[in-house]
């Protein structure tokens, strides 16, 4: 099927034990809670180890000599010791969620930090819905993971370990019976494992997929809708989601053999230790009571292996999300600063000297391009689609660098410039004016975070949005996102304007600011962009040449080449490209007149 969201992730293999490392750096602000949770989780095993040695006890000293009292001295002990053993588990297990939400907090926040800082680059391949699936649910994926090294890993190897030694201490030659299982369960362990990490690998793939897909299936409802796509949407939904199922049949499918292949062993070494234990105690080696106490220890010995392999068996899942989050972590943003970069406020000389650029490192979008911009002059950039015009702004802002060439505000490379500084004082409005879910009163402030009420009802005012605003029934806290509280377009772009003039820029760049609006409309945004403009550098990108013929400088650009310069009067002067460009569309626009006309 041809289709661009169908592809997953390509992931490196990479060293296991690396990324336990850096997960487990995770822990280092928890520690002094693990060793809390250690503590109880202590507390729990020496009384479960305990436990069979006090019926030893009790079988083999006070039953057989009939001693009532001893007998409930030991009981009345054991009673106390497990309680104590009960407490300490439900304590272990509320602390221990704890430690683990605070774990995934953190490394949450990081990743979203971290990926906020990438470049365009980072976004221009690959869809939200990927990187949304990286910061939920791989992360979530992790929980078990952390939860289940510190409540087991620690416990099960030292009840191991003491198990082991009491039973050697007990009965050596029943205690290697016991074991007798182990080496071949290992190595069958260790080849399920190798595979099944690579199929929990496809499961986040596959599910970051359908989420990818999903993701932008419901941000472009409208147009699927428009074009009654749902059904077509729909079979390519249920055939991504069949994929997550299927890869996660197949992983659940390997999974389940870890836990039969431990009980298996469990089971066979038991019968072995009771075949050959019964032997000893015919020969009188050893008594009843050892056997007994015996046979609670083989199953104190086997559960935490079985614990053990399903924390593997998480581990393996777990890693699997783990690479992919520390993938993107790993990904360094190409827009770097030098370390010198200034801090600086911007007067708004801008000059392009001979910057070529290409996104793929193929075709170049910009060849040579050289052009000098005066603190307040307001210039236009125009060109036919795809010329290059909206990449000159992503290279001035600096989202891209370009591969060869400067570009200077203020005769300083813009390299050398703090990025917070350079993007505070550039402002770039669009077409399709983002807002943010929340109100006016919010939206606006993105302009400049620490501006009070009063300033933003005062820039509303400048750019003609104070009136609509205070029409609607909650004012500036209008929630943009309610029902029924849709701005229309023309709304969207005035509340942008206000946005843009409050964060007081010393370049302003309107790419197709404006278009699609009714004519009252147009005129409130031409009121207030001109209140915005004023005294500022400005560029204008505008297909509609009738707007821009009152900048001081028109720039014609093709192909990624400046053509020509000069104010309106000079390019039809010249008889050039602009000339031809004006003329076919002011012939349209004369047409279109006389339509409405008759
Ligand atoms: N993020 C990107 N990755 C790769 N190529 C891109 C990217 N953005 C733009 N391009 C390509 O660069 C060229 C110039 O695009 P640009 O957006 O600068 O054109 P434009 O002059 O602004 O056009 P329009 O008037 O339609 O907005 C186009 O051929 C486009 O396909
Ligand atoms: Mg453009």
């Amino acid at each position: 099927m041809p289709y661009a969201l169908r592809e997953d992730e390509k992931l490196e293999e990479k060293v296991s034990l690396d990324i336990l490392k850096r997960l487990f750096k995770y822990l280092k602000p928890f520690k002094k809670e693990v060793f809390i949770v250690l503590f109880f989780i202590f507390a729990v095993m020496v009384v479960d180890l305990l436990n069979p040695y006090f019926m030893k006890f009790a079988i083999d000293k006070f039953i057989k000599n009939k001693d009532g009292n001893g007998l409930i001295l030991v009981g009345m002990l054991m009673v106390i010791l497990n309680l104590i053993s009960m407490i300490s588990a439900k304590k272990r297990t509320q602390r221990m969620a704890k430690i683990t939400h605070g774990i995934l907090l953190n490394i949450r926040q990081d990743l979203y930090n971290h990926i906020q800082q990438l470049s365009f680059t980072f976004f221009d391949e690959r869809p939200v819905g990927k990187i949304l699936a990286r910061i939920i649910s791989d992360v979530n994926s992790l929980a078990n993971l952390f939860n289940m090294s510190i409540t087991n890993l620690v416990p099960d190897s030292i009840t191991i370990i003491a198990t082991l030694l009491i039973m050697f201490y007990l009965n050596a030659k029943l205690a290697l019976y016991a074991m007798s299982t182990l080496p071949l369960l290992f190595i069958v362990l260790f080849s399920i494992q190798t595979i099944s990490r690579k199929r929990w690998q496809i499961v986040r793939k596959k599910g970051s997929t359908l989420n990818a897909f999903t993701h932008e299936n419901f941000s472009g409802i409208r147009v699927v809708k428009y074009f009654t796509a749902e059904k077509y949407r729909a079979n390519i939904f249920s055939e991504l989601a069949w994929d997550v199922r299927q890869a996660f049949v197949r992983a659940v499918r390997i999974n389940d053999l870890f836990w039969p292949m431990v009980e298996f062993s469990w089971g066979i070494g038991t019968v072995i230790t009771f075949y050959f234990g019964v032997k000893m105690i015919n020969s009188g080696d050893i008594s009843v009571g050892l056997l007994i106490a015996f046979t609670s220890y083989i199953s104190m010995f086997w559960r935490p292996i079985m614990n053990l392999s399903n924390l593997y068996n998480n581990l393996v899942i777990g890693m699997a999300s783990a690479e992919r989050i520390f993938e993107i972590m790993d990904i360094k943003p190409n827009i770097k600063e030098e370390e010198d970069a200034i801090d600086m406020d911007i007067k708004g000389e801008i000059e392009f000297r001979n910057v070529s650029f290409s996104y793929d490192g193929k075709r170049k979008v910009l060849d040579k391009v050289s052009f000098k911009i005066n603190p307040g002059e307001k210039v236009a950039l125009v060109g036919h689609t795809g010329a290059g015009k909206s990449t000159i702004v992503n290279l001035l802002c600096r989202f891209y660098d370009p591969q060869e060439g400067e570009i200077l505000i203020d005769g300083i490379n813009i390299k050398k410039i703090k990025l917070e500084s350079l993007r505070r004082q550039i402002a770039v409005m669009f077409q399709d004016t983002f807002l943010f879910s929340g109100s006016i009163l919010e939206n606006i402030k993105y302009g400049r975070l620490d501006a009070t009420y009063d300033e933003v009802i005062e820039t509303a005012k400048k750019v003609y949005a104070h009136d609509f605003i205070s029409y609607m029934e909650k004012g500036y806290d209008t929630n943009i996102n309610e029902r029924g509280m849709r701005l229309s377009s023309g709304q969207r772009q005035i509340i942008s304007l206000a946005r843009t003039l409050i964060a007081n820029p010393k370049i302003i760049i309107l790419d197709e600011a404006t278009a699609s609006v009714d004519t009252y409309t147009e005129r409130l945004l031409q009121m207030g962009i001109e209140t915005l403009l004023k005294g500022r550098t400005s560029i204008i990108i505008a297909h509609r040449l009738s707007t821009v013929q009152s900048a001081d400088r028109i720039i014609v650009i093709e192909n990624g080449r400046i053509l020509e310069m000069g104010n309106h009067e000079e390019l039809m002067k010249k008889k050039g490209i602009y000339y031809h460009m004006f003329m076919s569309q002011f012939n349209y626009w004369e047409e279109k007149d006389k339509e409405i006309v008759s």
